[in-house]
C-alpha cells in the first residue's frame, strides 16, 4: 500500500467547484447508485450554504468526503459520509471526521449530529457518537440519529 490516511490531504471546499463536482460524484457512487437512487436528482442548490470537506491523495484524487451543516449557534450537522470503495477499514473515515471536528470545535461548535446508517453506526461509535432514539427509514434504508458533544470531539 503506498498511501496512509494520515498523508491526505485534507480541504474544504468551495460549492460549485471542480472539486466539489468530485464529491458529488464520489457521493452518487457510494451512497446513491447503490440503493437505486441518484444524488443527480436532489436539490443540490441548498448545499450552497453547508461546508463541504475532502481528503485527497498526492494526485490530487478525492478519497473521502464529508458536509458539516452549520445549525443553532454551537451545533452542526454532519451529512452525506463517504469513503471510496477499496479505501474502507483503513483509517481514512476516522482521519475524516477527527480532522473536521478538531476544525468545527475551533469555529464554536460545541455539538454534533447526525443520521447514520445503520451500518455505519457501530463506525461512528468508535467515534464517540452515541445513538439517540429509535431507527427509522431514510433514503429506503433503517438509520440511527447520533450525537458527540464537545469535550469529546476530535477524540475517538
Ligand atoms: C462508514 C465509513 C464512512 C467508515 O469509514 P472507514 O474509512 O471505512 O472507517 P475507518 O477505517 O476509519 O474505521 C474506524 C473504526 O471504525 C470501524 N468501522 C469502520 N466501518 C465500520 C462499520 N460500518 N461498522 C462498524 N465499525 C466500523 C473500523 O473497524 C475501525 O475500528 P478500529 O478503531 O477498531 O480499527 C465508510 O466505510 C463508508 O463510506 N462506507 C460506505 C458509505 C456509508 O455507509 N457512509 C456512512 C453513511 S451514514
Amino acid at each position: 500500500m503506498s498511501w496512509r490516511a494520515e498523508a491526505l490531504d485534507f480541504r474544504e471546499i468551495t460549492f460549485g467547484s471542480d472539486e466539489y463536482k468530485q464529491t458529488c460524484e464520489l457521493r452518487n457512487e457510494v451512497l446513491r447508485l447503490p440503493l437505486g437512487l441518484s444524488l443527480y436528482s436532489e436539490d443540490l442548490q441548498q448545499e450552497k450554504e453547508q461546508l463541504h470537506f475532502g481528503l485527497f491523495d498526492h494526485d490530487a484524487e478525492l478519497i473521502a468526503c464529508v458536509i458539516a451543516v452549520l445549525q443553532k449557534p454551537g451545533k452542526a450537522k454532519l451529512r452525506q459520509m463517504a469513503v471510496k470503495a477499496g479505501y474502507e477499514g483503513q483509517g481514512v473515515g476516522r482521519r475524516l471526521l477527527l480532522t473536521l471536528e478538531a476544525l468545527l470545535a475551533a469555529r464554536g461548535v460545541t455539538q454534533l449530529s447526525l443520521h447514520a446508517r445503520i451500518s455505519a453506526a457501530g463506525f461512528y461509535e468508535k467515534l464517540g457518537y452515541v445513538r439517540l432514539g429509535a431507527p427509522f427509514v431514510e433514503v429506503g434504508i433503517p438509520h440511527v440519529r447520533m450525537e458527540k458533544q464537545q469535550q469529546s470531539l476530535n477524540k475517538p
